[in-house]
């Protein structure tokens, strides 16, 4: 029987990247675990099969392992710091777990799928950029063959890349593994109705009652809840949300727009409506997470927020060519520079990848 594989990826495609979801047709393998992704979610969840052992350091120095996570539930992801596509949405899914699981008996676990250069210390800068106050994650070292045997075990993929944004293809799944250490639950990160079911089978596992109606919570709360800053002060990954109202935007399809108050509410509860240009990583859904009053609290939050502050003197600012963005001049910023040319700066892979295809349309 042929097993269906999903790998969420993305690839560069002449000048534009496309968040692709792939689907790989395995012969006779074994089953996949994302094959059960789609399976209805019971009361109790089923038990699916055992989790592979394991023996790692997580970013504190701990070895960490199967029998050490033993007697709780845990819920583990796949990641890796530098990657600038899928994983912070995954991480701020991580993130938004964790808050929405205040207290419970629950640990989390993100394996870094790229041994190579995710080094304990980068893991801890990785951990307290997102959530420095959660001391039941562990993000995870591995090595090159443990973590082929991870993948193997967990029925996942890790696979590297040739090239493209990022260096590593890997599940976007997150596995809920029990306090027996079996596997019983693999939901699609992509789906929200997967995250509610995650969160409900957290909650049985740990025999927890579902959560009381909360309060309201302020526009300030959920920006930090919800993770808002850890993409949007990043200029690689997010455009910077101070001063947006009015100004004019440029759409993935190539439309402008003008960012009034109904367009970021839309671009929050649904922002697949108007993708905002030059972005490989994708603007999270918060459709269901927050009441009309959370939304308009959100944006009055966001509106309020003061414009990116001029860069420092001695910080050199570039502009991207393409699409005019401030793109700060560090050692690692994205760049091409023509033979014995001046340099150019982009802000993210998107706008270098058009410019290389066509310098001279955007030369000045
Ligand atoms: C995982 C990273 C990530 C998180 C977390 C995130 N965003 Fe975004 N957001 C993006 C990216 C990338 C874009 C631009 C591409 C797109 O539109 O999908 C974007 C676009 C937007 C836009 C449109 C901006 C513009 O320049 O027109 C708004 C408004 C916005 N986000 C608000 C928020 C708010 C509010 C939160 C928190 C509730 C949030 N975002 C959380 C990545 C993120």
């Amino acid at each position: 029987m042929k097993q269906v594989l999903v790998i969420l990826g993305v690839l560069a495609i002449s000048a534009s990247f496309i968040a692709l979801l792939s689907i790989k047709r395995a012969l006779h393998e074994p089953a996949e675990a994302e094959d059960y992704a789609h399976l209805p979610k019971s009361e109790s969840p089923p038990a699916l099969f055992a989790s592979p052992d394991f023996s790692f350091r997580d970013h504190t120095g701990q070895t960490v392992t199967k029998a050490s996570l033993g007697g709780q539930p845990y819920v583990a992801n796949f990641i890796f710091t530098t990657c600038r596509t899928v994983c912070p949405l995954l991480t701020a899914k991580m993130v938004r777990l964790q808050r929405e699981l205040p207290g419970l008996p629950v640990r989390f676990v993100s394996f870094s799928v790229d041994p190579e250069h995710d080094t304990i210390e980068a893991l801890a800068a990785y951990a307290k950029q997102w959530n420095p106050d959660e001391v039941r994650w562990s993000l995870m070292e591995t090595t090159p063959p443990g973590l082929a045997d991870l993948a193997k075990g967990f029925h996942v993929t890790a696979d590297r890349t040739d090239g493209g944004l990022d260096a590593v293809m890997h599940s976007a799944v997150f596995v809920l593994v029990d306090q027996y250490g079996v596997v019983r639950g693999v939901f699609n990160s992509e789906e929200s109705d997967d995250f509610k079911a995650l969160m409900r089978d957290v909650r049985t596992l740990v025999g927890s009652k579902a959560p009381e109606p909360r309060p309201t919570r302020s526009g300030e709360v959920l920006f930090h809840e919800l993770s808002c800053a850890n993409c949007h002060e990043r200029p690689e990954l997010a455009p910077p949300l101070g001063g947006l109202l009015g100004q004019r935007r440029e759409l993935e399809t190539r439309l402008l727009v003008i960012a009034d108050e109904a367009y970021l509410k839309e671009s929050i509860v649904a922002p697949v409506a108007k993708r905002v240009a030059g972005y490989p990583l994708m603007m999270p859904s918060y459709a269901g997470h927050l009441s009309m009053d959370e939304l308009d609290a959100l944006v009055k939050y966001v509106v309020a927020l003061p414009p990116p502050a001029a860069p420092s003197p001695g910080v050199e600012v570039a502009i991207d060519p393409v699409c005019h963005m401030k793109v700060r001049v560090t050692p690692n910023a994205l760049r091409v520079q023509p033979d014995g040319g001046e340099p150019h700066y982009f802000c993210s892979e998107w706008c270098r990848a058009r410019f290389s295809e066509n310098p001279d349309a955007y030369r000045h």
